[in-house]
């Protein structure tokens, strides 16, 4: 159960010079661990989590998720794979608009079936997880029928649904208020450590990454450990 990242590269082919945005991205993360990742805007950040999250793919360099190189995977495997090891939160929630806040949470275990014990389970579990946000009370609703917190409360059940080893959260309280943004925020560590996720956060907002005993920097295509200055 751990993260294992090595020499993680990055470019993206133009007419000219390739374009580099990572340059060496080395990481090693366990279970229990969160981590605050900030950085100027096209720094790269979100070309890492959709690495980690095995959305795209590296140039070179290796990624271990629970001892294993999802890139190695064929299309298929890797689909279970993510599925099953991974929670990904985005900036903008992704909720399907046609189901309900239930459905949307379960989303993850209706693909996954072979995994059927404990989807026997899912949905006492969706359940729990949409009370311990506090949306109990909004379950039968549909996203368009919510406010924006809401929506993104719904994205962090829904993220761990399947018991990730890995949470990933690209600016997830970018588009809320600053009140709603720290609950949010909140929700988030607390289920972090509840459920032993190692958990990577990117975002702009030096007030979420106060809250993380571990913060990086994306600078010249690496994570680079963060000067205290301005932050806390
Ligand atoms: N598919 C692609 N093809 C070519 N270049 C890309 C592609 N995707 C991203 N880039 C470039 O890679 C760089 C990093 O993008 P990325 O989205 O990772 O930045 P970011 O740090 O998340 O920025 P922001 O804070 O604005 O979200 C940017 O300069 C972007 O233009
Ligand atoms: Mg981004």
């Amino acid at each position: 159960m751990s993260l294992q990242v090595d020499q993680l590269c990055k470019e993206y082919p133009t007419r000219g010079e390739p374009l580099r945005v990572l340059t060496g991205v080395s990481l090693v993360m366990q279970p229990g661990e969160a981590l605050a990742v900030m950085g100027p805007s096209g720094s790269g950040k979100s070309t890492l989590l959709h690495i980690l999250g095995t959305l795209d793919t590296p140039s070179s360099g290796t990624v271990l998720i629970d001892g294993q190189n999802p890139f190695t995977l064929d299309e298929n495997a890797l689909a279970d794979f993510r599925n099953e090891k991974i929670g990904f939160i985005f900036q903008d929630h992704h909720l399907l608009p046609q189901c309900t806040v239930l459905e949307n949470v379960l989303v993850p275990t209706i693909v996954t079936p072979a995994r059927s014990k404990k989807n026997a389970d899912a949905e006492s579990w969706a359940r729990q997880l949409l009370e311990r946000v506090g949306l109990s009370n909004r379950i039968d609703h549909r996203p368009a029928e919510l406010s924006g917190g809401e929506r993104q409360r719904v994205a962090v059940a829904r993220a761990l649904i399947n018991h990730p080893t890995l949470l990933l959260a690209d600016e997830p309280t970018g588009n809320l208020d600053r009140k709603t943004a720290k609950t949010v925020g909140q929700l988030l560590r607390e289920l972090h450590a509840q459920e032993q996720t190692i958990l990577i956060v990117v975002t702009h907002s030096i007030e979420l990454a106060r809250e993380f005993p571990k913060r990086m920097e994306m600078i010249d295509g690496k994570l680079q450990p963060m000067s205290d200055g301005g932050v806390s």
